[in-house]
């Protein structure tokens, strides 16, 4: 992968699925890490995939929610590495259940982790990105912040505000002539941790729901992903898709307008196994 030699970049989330892939496919491009998650051990095994490699690298146990921390430690990052290039805010969580029966504390939690991380990381950052002329912000959104699907309204509002966000954000990066490209990216089942990692609302099986997202819906390898996230990142695209799930999906909302939602709650019913 060309462009991201020397380079610093920053993931999030990078102790496990997309992260580590990303942290593990830029440290083969040439590129210096600076890699947090809130799992320590995932992210020791990350380090140690990392380390073989012989990469410059910085490792910290980071909660993208606590947003004086993400403050403090972009400096760190800055002051470690003289510079920061790009910021991969990556980290996430996923949850399922329809609005009626969610607590509104379930929707909060994905609000922060999904939501307010990205902002936590995409404001501590960009005063560095800014100053190395060379920056770049990627966030990872979803199919979800281009569609939205019954029993994921938290997950929903989450990537699409991050989309929301993040390409408002692209286009004052350019009108305002800072040196720094905007990428924001919608995977569509990628198999990962994701869903094993999920929690649910009452009455819904959360095994029989990860067994089902493991064998149906996640069908390209987090390494796959990682590379075409790089590949748009080094071709300065604001949207990445990853995947034919997520192409065919985007395709079928673009031509269908709003009536997409019809049509999913007569189908969607139909291939969910029951308390799924
Ligand atoms: N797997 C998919 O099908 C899929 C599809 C679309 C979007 N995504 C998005 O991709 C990103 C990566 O997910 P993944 O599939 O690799 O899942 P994953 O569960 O394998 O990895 C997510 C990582 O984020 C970390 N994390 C969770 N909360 C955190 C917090 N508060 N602070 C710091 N780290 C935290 C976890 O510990 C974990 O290591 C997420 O934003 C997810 O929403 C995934």
């Amino acid at each position: 992968m060309q462009g991201f030699a020397g380079k610093v970049c920053v993931v999030t989330g990078a102790g496990s699925g997309i992260g580590q892939a990303l942290a593990i496919e830029l440290a083969r491009a040439g590129a210096q890490l600076a890699i947090s998650d809130v799992d320590t051990e995932g992210l020791a095994q990350t380090e140690q995939r990392l380390k073989a490699l012989g990469v410059q690298l910085k490792v910290d146990r980071l909660n993208v929610t606590e947003r004086e921390a993400f403050l403090a430690y972009a400096d760190e990052v800055k002051e470690h590495f003289g510079k920061v290039n790009q910021i991969y805010n990556n980290a996430g969580i996923a949850f399922s259940g329809d609005v009626e029966v969610t607590p509104f504390k379930d929707i909060e939690r994905v609000m922060d982790v999904d939501f307010w991380g990205v902002v936590n990381g995409t404001k501590a950052f960009l005063p560095h990105l800014i100053a190395s002329g060379d920056g770049h912000v990627v966030n990872i959104s979803s199919l979800f912040g281009l569609l939205s699907m019954p029993g994921q309204a938290a997950y929903n509002a989450a990537k699409f505000a991050v989309r929301g966000f993040t390409e408002a954000l692209n286009q004052e990066m350019a009108i305002n002539k800072h040196p720094v490209k905007v990428t924001t990216v919608h995977p569509g089942g990628i198999k990962t941790a994701i869903a094993r990692n999920a929690t649910v609302a009452e009455g819904i099986d959360q095994a029989a729901a990860a067994d089902f997202f493991d064998r149906k819906l996640a069908s390209t390898t987090a390494e796959e992903a990682a590379r075409v996230i790089l590949e748009g990142v080094s071709k300065n695209r604001a949207r990445v898709l990853i995947g034919n799930d997520a192409r065919a999906l985007d395709l079928l909302v673009r031509i269908t307008g709003s009536r997409y939602q019809k049509l999913f709650s007569s189908v969607l019913p139909r291939f969910r196994p029951k308390g799924v």
